[in-house]
């Protein structure tokens, strides 16, 4: 294989390339058309072709003969649980679950919630969605009601499906409340909240009144068969952070999403059918959709759900553990996840206890790696860690290397080159394409491949504005990049207001609302700082109202609950710090990357437009104060 030429095939003649990958999925009617527009002329994916994605990760695999085959190993060392389910045992599961779901009514087109932890239900809960052509929108466990609020009235999903708790290392985290509390203050009014009693405690007091039980449902149900959908039915909605505090639903396609993982798996992954293939990400993430869910099994692998952390579930030395018991050949996580497990093992002692002898290649993405990490990594566990990139809009990597043949240079601190597909230029601000070195914006020729979004969940204007609109024709990726010579290309980070905390994505903007309805908050901005843990954290600045009361801690205190509380602890915004004002342009704008500069403690220039240069000193000096 010659990564470069098969780039170049998938450029220059798309409609020939991608029919070749579709022929690797199972189809119930092969598409005639592989590339057209919709009305508003974004691309659509085998638009007569139909399919069923729950058919290629499970029953497909059975009617090949390999019913017997472990498709799914649930660890939990945080409830000291261990099972694993073959592809028969999760049909059974999935399928009657699926049956369940239609006695209540639940029909293709119907939308799910689904807010569960790191359990095999969850997963059967997404394909038997995807069974019977119901859309899910699987929210990551760690968000607050509020969150789950947005997205219920959002989708106005027909049955919510969720479990009695999840378990944070020794924590139990009751669910139902949360739950209850969202219903009551979702606009939209859900049909059915389908309960997994996972019974780690006497919980009947935190049970109301119409919940269904998950296990009864699916003993009384009879199973239901894959449904034949369009390739461009929604398979599901992921809502993601933009640049407003309201999340976007990025909507998937379902043939597009099925041929572009299969063509993950083999070329970018390079995992034989029949390895264990596991990357460490909730189910709430695009990893866990992408690679936890449907990649591994539409390819035949064997996945993992792990429930845990990376130490102090016992200790450092888990996600070791996890790679040898089960012989995992390729892994996927956060570099965040790594840095943990540096910091905890520093002279890599706990890897020593484990035999990695079926560890192949470490792939890392969800932010920027950084070379210290790569380093440790190179020492201690001797197998490549490869960077890669990509974003819940794509589905799939954008920017990595093709490492089937072991054909693959690896160029520390860059994501790699762009993956076949995606023609990725750099542009300057306007729209002329940068040379070699110099700092840019990332941005992708249209159409995208198969696989990437299908739009915004019920908001073109909304996709347009966001992602269509910067240049016409491309696609705006909100990140900003350098490419070499060779064409490697480095992320050097967002371009707009969303942060990446620990590998999770978040908005400042929906910070800086909740800051905002603080009583005594005149105004503020939410900046996120470097973190050599979690590489980024938020920072809240906030100016008082004119004679408020209120003490600079009691403020910080206020602020770090209600972020907590309506968007959740990962939120992590633990520092707020009182300014007499915030520096703005003349025009009024908060100039919030030099608040971000001046917080890091980096070289900057004064902006041009800034209306008061003296401000620059009166927050330096107000950061010290802060930071003694
Ligand atoms: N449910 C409830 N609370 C949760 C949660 C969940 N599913 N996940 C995290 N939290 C809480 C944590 O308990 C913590 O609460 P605290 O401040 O009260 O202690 C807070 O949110 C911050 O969590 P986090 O930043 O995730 O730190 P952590 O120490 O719990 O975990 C990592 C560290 C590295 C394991 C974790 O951040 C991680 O796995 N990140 C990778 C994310 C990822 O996979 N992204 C996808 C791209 S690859
Ligand atoms: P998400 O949609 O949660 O996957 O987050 C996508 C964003 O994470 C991207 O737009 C990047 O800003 C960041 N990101 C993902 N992977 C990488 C990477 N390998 N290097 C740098 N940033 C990354």
């Amino acid at each position: 294989m010659d990564a470069d030429i098969l780039f170049k095939q998938s450029i220059e003649d798309k409609e020939r390339f991608w029919k070749e990958q579709a022929k690797e999925i199972d189809w119930f009617q092969f598409p005639e058309q592989i590339l057209c527009q919709d009305k508003n002329d974004y691309p659509q994916w085998y638009a007569d072709g139909k399919l069923n994605i729950c058919h290629l990760c499970i029953d497909r695999h059975i009617e090949d003969g390999y019913g017997e085959q472990t498709a799914i190993i649930y660890d939990s060392p945080v409830t000291d649980q261990k099972k694993t389910y073959t592809f028969n045992q999760a049909k059974e599961e999935i399928s009657k679950f699926a049956g369940g779901l239609v006695s209540l009514g639940l029909k293709k087109g119907d939308t799910a919630v689904i807010y569960m932890p790191m359990i095999p239900q969850t997963l059967f809960a997404m394909l038997a969605c995807a069974r019977i052509g119901v859309i899910h929108n699987v929210v990551f466990g760690g968000f607050a009601p509020h969150e789950l609020v947005v997205r219920i009235d959002d989708c106005k999903p027909k049955a919510l499906i969720t479990a009695t708790a999840g378990v944070e290392i020794a924590r139990r985290i009751p669910y139902l409340p949360l739950v209850e509390k969202a219903i009551e203050l979702a606009q939209d009014k859900v049909d059915h909240i389908i309960v997994y009693n996972r019974q780690l405690v006497d919980n009947q007091h935190e049970m109301f009144e119409g919940l269904i039980d998950y296990e009864e449902l699916v003993q009384k149900s009879e199973p239901a068969d894959c449904i034949s959908v369009e390739s461009t039915h929604p398979l599901y909605l992921l809502y993601t952070s933009g640049t407003t505090g309201k999340p976007k639903g990025i909507v998937r396609d379902t043939g597009g999403y099925a041929t572009a993982l299969k063509f993950s798996m083999k070329y970018i992954y390079g995992v034989e059918p029949g390895e264990t293939y596991w990357a460490a990400s909730d189910f709430g993430w695009a990893v866990g959709h992408s690679f936890s869910v449907y990649g591994p099994l539409i390819n035949r692998n064997t996945t993992i759900i792990f429930e845990g952390k990376p130490i102090m579930t016992p200790d450092a030395g888990t996600f070791w553990r996890i790679i040898s018991e089960y012989k995992v050949s390729t892994m996927f996580t956060a570099p965040t996840a790594i840095r943990a497990i540096k910091k905890e093992d520093p002279n890599g002692e706990l890897v020593k206890k484990y035999d990695l002898s079926h560890f192949k290649k470490q792939f890392l993405a969800g932010e920027r790696c950084d070379v210290a990490t790569l380093d440790w990594f190179a020492e201690h566990i001797g197998v490549p860690a490869i960077d890669h990139w990509w974003q819940t809009e794509s589905g799939w990597p954008m920017l990595g290397l093709m490492t089937l043949d072991d054909q693959y240079k690896i160029k520390r601190a860059s994501a790699g080159k762009p993956i076949p597909g995606y023609d990725i230029k750099i542009f300057d601000e306007n729209g002329y394409e940068l040379d070699a070195h110099q700092e840019g914006y990332l941005i992708i020729k249209l159409p995208l491949p198969p696989g990437a979004l299908l739009g915004i969940w019920n908001d073109n204007e909304r996709f347009q504005s966001s992602y269509l609109s910067q240049y016409k024709g491309y696609y705006f990726s909100g990140d900003g990049a350098i490419q070499d010579e060779d064409g490697y290309i480095f992320i050097t980070g967002r371009v707009d207001d969303v942060i990446n905390v620990a590998g999770h994505r978040l908005s400042t903007s929906e910070m800086e609302e909740i800051v905002s309805s603080h009583p005594d908050v005149a105004e503020c901005a939410v900046v996120g700082i470097d973190d050599e843990l979690k590489g980024q954290i938020p920072f809240a600045a906030v100016v008082l109202k004119n004679g408020s009361p209120i003490t600079e801690k009691d403020v910080e205190k206020d602020i770090i609950r209600m972020v907590r509380e309506k968007i959740g602890a990962v939120a992590f915004l633990k520092n707020a710090m009182v300014v007499k004002r915030l520096p703005k342009t003349r025009s009024g704008k908060i100039l919030r990357k030099l608040i971000r500069t001046l917080l890091d403690r980096k070289d900057f220039q004064i902006p041009s437009t800034i209306d008061d240069e003296k401000i620059i000193e009166e927050i330096q000096e107000k950061i010290n104060e802060y930071r003694a």
